[in-house]
């Protein structure tokens, strides 16, 4: 497999806080990385500095033999690394239709979007189809999450970043949304940030820990439950 994703050496600081400390990521093609960490160590800075929205203090980021360091979020986008959002962004006062068209702007003439049919297919697949005519801000937390996904699979990526995906979801949605995030596998690599290594363990292929901004472990799911470092600073405090 070749590295699709290569982050070396990142750093970000927020006044006094270090919140990413020279943090080494790289992910290859078809490959599923997680991401774990509590909450405050980093994670979602980490995808905010890759996809644009925060500027790194130092560090490079490599995309599909791109160097995308610095690169405005819109064109990262275009260059087909999506992402989606701990709180979800979609436009609640949209239709999940008008929602869908809008992230169709996004891209230019030269980016890669679905087909018409393909696009059928993909809300038939996300059980989207039925409610394309709803009100975005009236759907329930599991269909807005849905419609996110549904929105930046438009560009057909060959990335995605996923922040907290099963984030304030029932049991029951959390499972339906594993089975949604298995079948993504076929479609695009993933990148998964997640505070819980159960869901980590069933999607990933290796796993990345995080704490206070720090890399402080990277292998196979397995290796990283028995790693010692991770279960004092990280499982110990009953993640797990
Ligand atoms: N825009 C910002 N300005 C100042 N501090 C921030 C900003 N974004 C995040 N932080 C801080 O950086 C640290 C890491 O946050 P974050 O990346 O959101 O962590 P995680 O996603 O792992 O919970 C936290 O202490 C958070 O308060
Ligand atoms: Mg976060």
């Amino acid at each position: 497999m070749t590295d699709l994703f290569v982050a070396r050496d990142l750093c970000k600081r927020f006044g006094g806080l270090q919140a990413l400390r020279n943090v080494d990521v790289v992910q290859r093609a078809g490959e599923t990385l997680g991401m774990i960490g509590p909450n405050g160590s980093g994670k979602t800075s980490f995808v905010n500095a890759v996809t644009g929205e925060l500027a790194l203090d130092s560090g490079t980021i490599d995309f599909a033999g791109r160097d995308i360091t610095g690169v405005r979020p819109h064109k990262v986008a275009r260059a087909g690394l999506a992402r989606t959002f701990q709180a979800v962004r979609i436009f609640a006062r949209l239709s999940v239709r008008d929602n869908l068209q809008t992230a169709m702007l996004v891209l230019d003439d030269a980016a890669n979007s679905l087909e018409a049919e393909e696009r059928v297919e993909l809300l038939h697949w996300l059980k989207l189809d039925h409610r394309l005519d709803a009100v975005a801000g009236s759907l329930t937390l599991f269909e807005q999450r849905r419609l996110e996904l549904a929105m930046r699979l438009m560009m057909r990526p060959q990335l995605i970043m996923l922040d907290e995906p099963v984030g304030g979801l029932a049991p029951g949605e959390i499972r339906a949304m594993m089975q949604i995030l298995n079948e993504l596998k076929a479609r695009c690599s993933i990148f998964v940030i997640e505070h819980t290594m159960r869901v980590i363990r069933e999607l990933a292929d290796r796993v990345v820990v995080l704490i206070t901004g720090e890399k402080i472990a990277d292998g196979p799911p397995v290796d990283i439950l028995k790693d010692q470092r991770v279960i004092e600073q990280y499982l110990g405090t009953a993640h797990a």
